[in-house]
């Protein structure tokens, strides 16, 4: 449906679950790739043979670096750079948290959850903004950040995380107004949950997943495919004048009041 033929695009996180998914779709629309990873290399190894295919065998840049630190980024964006020179869109999809009740939660939990979470997009958009330059010295890029809704909803041992997407999608807001007026579209896309690797890591994966399929007025779980399309909507031509805005995808959950 989308044509982004000769486009760049930098993932993070997107050797596996959501990531994945979002940078399959953007290689199938024509963009050229580059997806991030933190450790595991065999998901990364598996995730260039998707990729490859999804292109038609354009080779997709793999890059290894943690989105909390800022040499990492640096050395990340350097790369892009040497291999493309440009960037039209920024998903910055990669996450992480710590998993426990409020009480149990030190600062180092705290500090470790909001770094990845959220100073992340902040360290990002900073390297990918300049790299967004049109011909005429205006930007023209998309910078999609994902998110959860933990940010605006409460979840049993998702104190750190839901803070931390709540003050990434406050920085999206932010980001939004500051670079409007260069071309650049700052927004994020959130969703229910979403059964990928990340959940093996919740005490509560079963209850939760059964909980949400309950509630759900879709009656049927987000995919990451599911998630996939409303980024590849947000960086689209469709959205030029979408600044700050987050982009629910939850078959309904969070506005659904039972009763
Ligand atoms: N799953 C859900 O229910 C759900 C719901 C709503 C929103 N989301 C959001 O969707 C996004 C993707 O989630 P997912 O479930 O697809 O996750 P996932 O399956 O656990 O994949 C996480 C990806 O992020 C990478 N990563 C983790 N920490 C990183 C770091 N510090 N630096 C760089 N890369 C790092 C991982 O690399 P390695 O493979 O090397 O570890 C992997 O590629 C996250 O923002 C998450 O909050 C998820």
């Amino acid at each position: 449906m989308f044509d982004f033929a000769g486009k760049k695009a930098f993932i993070t996180g997107g050797t596996r679950g959501i990531g994945l998914a979002i940078a399959a779709k953007m290689a199938r629309a024509g963009a050229d790739v580059a997806v991030n990873y933190l450790r595991n290399r065999a998901a990364a190894d598996e995730a260039r043979a998707v990729l490859l295919d999804a292109s038609g065998g354009k080779e997709p840049l793999l890059l290894k670096g943690n989105v909390s630190k800022d040499e990492d980024i640096e050395k990340m964006f350097s790369e892009i750079s040497d291999k493309w020179g440009r960037l039209d869109y920024l998903v910055s999809n990669a996450a992480s948290g710590v998993l426990k009740p409020s009480k149990e939660l030190t600062h180092h939990h705290w500090q470790w959850t909001l770094d990845i979470n959220a100073y992340a997009l902040l360290a990002l958009a900073r390297h990918a903004i300049p790299m967004m330059k049109g011909t005429d010295g205006k930007g023209t890029g998309k910078i999609v950040a994902v998110s959860s809704l933990g940010s605006i909803r409460a979840f049993n041992n998702y104190a750190a995380v839901g803070a931390s997407k709540g003050a990434l999608e406050s920085l999206v807001r932010h980001l939004a107004i500051e670079y409007a007026s260069q071309g650049i579209n700052v927004n994020a896309v959130s969703a229910s949950v979403v059964d990928t690797d990340a959940l093996k890591h919740f005490p509560n994966r079963e209850v939760m997943l059964q909980e949400s399929l309950h509630w759900m007025p879709a009656k049927k779980l987000v995919t990451p495919e599911d998630v996939a399309n409303a980024v590849q909507i947000m960086c689209s031509d469709l959205t030029n004048m979408v600044h700050g805005h987050t982009f629910i995808v939850d078959g309904g959950l969070s506005i659904f009041l039972p009763g």
